[in-house]
C-alpha cells in the first residue's frame, strides 16, 4: 500500500479533506494516509508552523497532499506554504485551468497552463524595516532558477501536446530581474523549436485574460506575478473552489489547491471540495494510479453536470452531500 503525507491544514482544509479521503477510499484505493499537523495550531505544542516532522515525512514518502494553511496578514509567521516549497525545493507552481462539465462560466474554452516559478522573487521573505516611515522588499531573480522554470515550462508542453509557453514578466520596468527571467526564457526557448515562443507584460496579459483567455495555452511567470495570475485564472473557470495546483521539485511533489484557507465560511459545510479533489486526480496519475484517478474524475463529472455543486458555484449542496453524491456516481 502506498503511504503519502496528507496535510489536513486548517479553516476549510479539514472538511474538504476529509471529503477527499473519503471519496479515494470509496472509489477503492488504498492509501495509508500519514496525517501532518502545520499551521498556527502547532506553534504553542511545537514551537514551529512547520516541525521537522512534517518535512521528514514527505522526504520519506515524495509525495504530500496538502489542503491549505492560514498565514497570518501583516505580521506574525512566515507563510508554511512558502516554507515548505523553499526547503523541499519544490520550484515549479503547476496550475491547469481548464473548463469543466456543468461549470457554467462567461468563457467555455479556458485551457491555460500556468507555470509559476516558486521559490524567489519577492517571496524570498527578503524585506526591512529602513525607518518608521519605509520599508523595503527585495525581489530575487538567479539565471538557475529561471533557467529551471523555463525548462519545466517546455517539457510540460512538449509531454502534453500543448503548442505555446508565453512568458510574463514586467521587464520594460524591472529590466535586471525580469530582464534575467525573460533572457533565460529565450535561450531556453531555442531547445524547443517545435513550440511556439511568445513575450507579454503582465499588465497586458490580464486585460487580455480577461476578454479573450483562449488565445493562451502554457504561461510561465516569476513568483509573484504567477500568483496572481493564477487566481485571475481560477476566477475564468469557476473559482477557487475548483482552481487545482501542485508543487514539484526534482525529489518530491506537493499536490495542493491555488485557493486558501477561506476562513469566511470555515465551518460551514459549504467549502468546495472539488480543487482539492482534482489536485488529488493529479497527485494519483503522477503515482501511475491513473485507472483510480479517471473513475474518480468521471464521477466528480458526472455529478457537476447533474447539477449538484457547492453554493461557490451557485449550487446548495453541502461540502458532504456533494462528496456523497461523488461517491455514488463512482
Ligand atoms: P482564500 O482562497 O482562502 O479565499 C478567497 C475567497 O474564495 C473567499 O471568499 C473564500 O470563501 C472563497 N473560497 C476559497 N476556497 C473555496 C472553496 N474551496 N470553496 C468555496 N469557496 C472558496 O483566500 P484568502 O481569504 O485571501 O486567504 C485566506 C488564508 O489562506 C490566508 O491566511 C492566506 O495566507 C491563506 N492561503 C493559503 C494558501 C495555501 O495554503 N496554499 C494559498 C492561499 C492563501
Amino acid at each position: 500500500m502506498k503511504t503519502i503525507t496528507l496535510i489536513n491544514g486548517d479553516g476549510i482544509g479539514p472538511e474538504i479533506s476529509g471529503a477527499v479521503v473519503k471519496i479515494i477510499d470509496a472509489a477503492g484505493l488504498k492509501i495509508n494516509w500519514d496525517v501532518q499537523t502545520a499551521g498556527a495550531d502547532v506553534i504553542e505544542t511545537e514551537g514551529s508552523p512547520l516541525p521537522d516532522r512534517v518535512i521528514e515525512s514527505i522526504k520519506k514518502n515524495k509525495i504530500a497532499l496538502k489542503a491549505p494553511v492560514t498565514t497570518p496578514i501583516g505580521k506574525g509567521f512566515r507563510s508554511v506554504n512558502v516554507q515548505l516549497r523553499k526547503t523541499l525545493d519544490l520550484y515549479a507552481n503547476l496550475r491547469p485551468c481548464k473548463n469543466l462539465p456543468g461549470i457554467e462560466t462567461k468563457f467555455d474554452n479556458v485551457d491555460i497552463v500556468v507555470v509559476r516559478e516558486n521559490t524567489e522573487d519577492l517571496y524570498a521573505g527578503i524585506e526591512r524595516q529602513v525607518d518608521s516611515d519605509t520599508a523595503e522588499s527585495i525581489k530575487v531573480i538567479t539565471r538557475k532558477a529561471s533557467e529551471r522554470i523555463a525548462k519545466f515550462a517546455f517539457e510540460y508542453a512538449v509531454k502534453n501536446n500543448r503548442k505555446e509557453v508565453c512568458v510574463v514578466t514586467k521587464a520594460n520596468i524591472m529590466k535586471l530581474s525580469d530582464g534575467l527571467f525573460l533572457e533565460t526564457y529565450r535561450n531556453v526557448a531555442k531547445n524547443y523549436p517545435q513550440i511556439k515562443n511568445r513575450e507579454i507584460l503582465v499588465d497586458n496579459l490580464c486585460m487580455q485574460l480577461v476578454q479573450n483567455p483562449s488565445q493562451f495555452d502554457v504561461l510561465v511567470l516569476p513568483n509573484l506575478y504567477g500568483d496572481i495570475v493564477s487566481d485571475l485564472c481560477a476566477g475564468l473557470i469557476g473559482g477557487l473552489g475548483v482552481a487545482q495546483g501542485a508543487n514539484i521539485g526534482v525529489d518530491y511533489a506537493v499536490f495542493e489547491p491555488v485557493h486558501g484557507s477561506a476562513p469566511d465560511i470555515k465551518g460551514k459545510n459549504i467549502a468546495n471540495p472539488t480543487a482539492l479533489l482534482l489536485s488529488a486526480i493529479e497527485m494519483l496519475k503522477y503515482i501511475g494510479e491513473s485507472s483510480f484517478a479517471d473513475k474518480i474524475e468521471a464521477a466528480l463529472f458526472k455529478t457537476l453536470e447533474a447539477g449538484i455543486k457547492t453554493p461557490d458555484l451557485n449550487g446548495s449542496a453541502t461540502t458532504e452531500e456533494f462528496a456523497d453524491a461523488i461517491i455514488s456516481n463512482l
